[in-house]
């Protein structure tokens, strides 16, 4: 941690990564203990804290070397302008610059100031330089900031943090994959202010593409209207309809090795969308819809060499409605869930799932999980038809 008022959040993190499953120890630079007490990270670590290069009690426990060492990931939050500075410069001035110079494990910075310092020249310079060097850069957020400025600058979503370790610690299984993944629902306009849509809050698909991006694929996601924020390593592009999503994904295509379309389309639209807003009156509105394009279905007729997944989302006779959506559609895998359950399905954290294919008598049961457990099963079995 470094000196900025961000710096309180980062007490939340240390529990956050150890619910994780990771072991923490806690270093600061000097200014960071003026915005949270040693004794609130030592509680929540259960270790010592350390802040000084040069203490005789702290180095007769641990030496800056053997720090350095221990670390399999360095994750500073929040990372100062002044920090940021220092790490571009090699300095090392202090501990925490200096555990930085040493360590041979990734580095993950989150950047948190005021939006000036952050749009400064030199902070830009210094963040680029820092990237250069592969250090993994997460955020700033955008935002209403402490200082009482708007902008960027804000640290980004604990959980964002956490991804980002997950990220730089995982296998690298599939490393070289381009994976082309939709997510969310498309909404169709009827006029300026209302639209047809559904249930879907897109996370399912963004569960794989943060689980893909984990495991060192490129990951495009194709997003609809979503208040999710964006996975870490995850190029993301934003639609709103069925038309402008089929669009997206066909520019993507060319360099996907991988598609999944976790997306819920919506299969018709309104024939015309009223320039004005409708006002209400004595008189019904009859809106005529049109079927719009199987994008799955296109992805599917230009497949060559690549995996096609998509999904089925069924309210009755599951595995056997989504056999026929298998065939119908001709992808390699369906992955058919029950969307008539409040549990599981849309909108909610949990899935169950059942991955039908190549062949419609292959069936993987994936018991309820959270989606990100489910996002894995999905992604091992793109792997095993991948690598067959
Ligand atoms: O977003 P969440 O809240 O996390 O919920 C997840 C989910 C329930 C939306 C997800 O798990 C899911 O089932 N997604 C697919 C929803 C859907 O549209 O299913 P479908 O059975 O209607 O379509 C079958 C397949 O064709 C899907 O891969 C769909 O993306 C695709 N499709 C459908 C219509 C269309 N015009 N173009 C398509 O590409």
């Amino acid at each position: 941690m470094s000196g900025g008022i961000a710096a309180y959040k980062s007490c939340e993190l240390v529990r956050l990564l150890q619910q994780a499953g990771h072991e923490v120890r806690v270093m600061t630079t000097p200014n960071a203990l003026r915005f949270v007490s040693p004794l609130t990270l030592q509680t929540l670590s259960g270790r010592p804290v350390r802040s000084d290069l040069f203490s005789h009690s702290e180095e007769s426990e641990i030496s800056h070397i053997e720090l350095a060492d221990w670390a399999e990931v360095v994750l500073i939050a929040p990372a100062t302008a002044g920090l940021l500075a220092r790490l571009a410069h090699g300095m090392a001035d202090e501990l925490v610059a200096t555990v930085c110079l040493a360590t041979r494990a990734p580095l993950v910075v989150a950047p948190a100031m005021n939006v000036n310092m952050y749009e400064h020249p030199a902070t830009q310079a210094n963040l680029d330089t820092l990237a250069k060097r592969g250090v993994h850069i997460v955020g700033p957020d955008t935002g209403e900031l402490a200082c009482g400025w708007e902008g960027a600058g804000r640290l980004v979503a604990l959980e964002q943090l956490v991804a980002a370790v997950d990220r730089v610690t995982a296998e690298p299984t599939l490393a070289g994959e381009v994976f082309l993944i939709t997510a969310g629902p498309t909404e169709e306009p009827l006029d300026p202010v209302r639209v047809l849509v559904n249930r879907s809050s897109g996370r399912m698909g963004f569960a794989l593409g943060e689980e893909a991006a984990r495991r060192g694929a490129e990951v495009v996601l194709v997003a609809g209207p979503v208040s999710l924020p964006t996975p870490a390593g995850v190029d993301r592009i934003d639609v709103q309809t069925a038309a402008q999503m089929q669009d997206a994904v066909l520019q993507a295509l060319g360099r996907a090795t991988v598609v999944i379309k976790a997306a819920a389309v919506a299969d018709y639209r309104p024939e015309t969308s009223e320039g004005q807003k409708m006002k209400r009156g004595a008189s019904d509105w009859t809106i005529r819809l049109v079927p719009n394009p199987d994008i799955l279905a296109e992805v599917a007729r230009r497949k060559g060499s690549r995996t096609v997944v998509g999904f089925a989302a069924e309210t009755q006779d599951v595995l056997g409605n989504a056999r026929q959506k298998l065939e119908q559609k001709g992808c390699d895998l369906i992955v058919a869930n029950d969307v008539s359950r409040p549990d599981v399905g849309f909108n909610v954290d949990r899935n169950e799932v059942w991955i039908i294919g190549p062949a419609t008598s292959e069936v993987v049961h994936v018991p309820a999980a959270t989606k990100r457990e489910v996002a894995a099963r999905i992604l091992d079995r793109v792997r095993e038809l991948r690598r067959a």
